[in-house]
């Protein structure tokens, strides 16, 4: 018939996917749920699973690409958990709770929570400096790495309100305890910054916030240790299953992470740790009064927490495998600034 074309499919859009590659994903790949051992640069930003065209920018700043390096089981589950458990400080915390404690208590308050700030900063800087550097193929990783900056984020804000609510200048911020954090953000190793930070850290926190919790002199210090109390166990928990995760794989890391805890407690060793007015303040809050036999109290709470902290160092290092003899000895070394 006059007029009529017959349309034939050219080969472009074929030799265009010739030499793609499929990203994991499920289907004949190893791993489960498609998760590869090693994810190249090639993949990019490209999501697990897709046909990968070849030719697209490779994605080098995700230096953190073998599955080992940063993962967990219980990562997609933690992520879930951490996804329920988002809380609005506006709603959660009832600021208007009275507080009817002695300008003395309150200056005490004020100060442990300036020196929480300052903690809370740095738990927020190091997961987020490594968002970009784990491989999107390890989307569940960056997805808890993303949430938990998240809540250090919120736990500035309460840790701040809570200081600035009665109204009076913020407390001091000591050197030797920025000096600590600051080996926190300098340390480039993904495991050995989980182990430093979120082990021995904030599990080191789980006992300094349930403390808080207990002996808070008013209801807003109570709720809001409650509250960080909650996402820190999160955050703990991960750092304790990547560490698991890694060691079983690879004895020889405990070394490493023995060498760690060696090095920073060497480079921090002439500078003072905790300052003493966080630790005088600790005892002043959980004292709630300003008499003799208060402050005493104050002070035995105080000796209860350092025990619980150091038992707890030891029970998650004994977790990844030391002798009870090597947990005693490192937790011994941790720093002097809790976190
Ligand atoms: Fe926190
Ligand atoms: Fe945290």
């Amino acid at each position: 018939m006059a007029g009529a074309f017959a349309i034939t499919k050219g080969t472009a859009d074929e030799a265009r996917w010739r030499g793609a590659t499929r990203a994991g994903g499920r289907g004949p790949v190893p791993g489960p749920d498609g998760i590869v051992d090693r994810a190249p640069a090639t993949w990019g930003l490209a999501a697990r699973g897709a046909l990968v065209e070849d030719g697209g920018p490779p994605l080098h700043l995700a230096d953190l690409n073998r599955r080992d390096e940063v993962w967990a089981d219980i990562a997609p589950k933690l992520y879930a958990q951490a996804l329920a458990g988002q809380w609005d400080p506006a709603t959660a915390v009832d600021w208007t709770a009275p507080i009817d404690h002695e300008p003395a208590v309150e200056a005490a308050v004020v100060q442990v929570m300036t020196y929480l700030v300052e903690n809370e900063q740095a738990a927020l800087v190091v997961p987020a400096r490594f968002i970009a550097r784990v491989h999107p193929h390890f989307r569940e990783v960056v997805q808890l790495l993303a949430v938990q900056a998240a809540d250090e984020a919120r736990h500035v804000e309460v840790f701040t309100r809570r200081a600035e609510l009665s109204g009076s200048p913020l407390g001091t911020s000591g050197a030797g305890g920025r000096a600590s954090l600051q080996t926190l953000l300098d340390e480039p190793d993904f495991s050995l910054a989980a182990f430093l930070l979120s082990v021995l850290g904030e599990g080191t926190f789980l006992d300094l916030l349930s403390f808080l919790e207990r002996h808070g002199p008013d209801p807003v210090t109570r709720r809001i240790a409650h509250l960080a109390l909650t996402d820190e166990a999160r955050h703990v928990a991960f750092g304790v299953a990547h560490l698991e995760h890694r060691v079983r794989h690879e004895p020889a890391l405990r070394g490493r992470l023995r060498a760690a805890v060696e090095h920073r407690h060497d480079v921090l060793a002439s500078t003072a740790g905790l300052h003493a007015g966080v630790y005088d303040a600790l005892v002043v809050l959980a004292a709630g009064a300003w008499t003799p036999a208060a402050i005493a109290a104050g002070w035995d709470r105080v000796q209860v927490l350092i025990a619980a902290m150091d038992e707890g160092r030891r029970r998650r290092l004994a977790r990844l495998g030391f002798s009870p003899d090597e947990a005693a000895e490192l937790s011994a070394l941790h720093t002097r600034n809790f976190m």
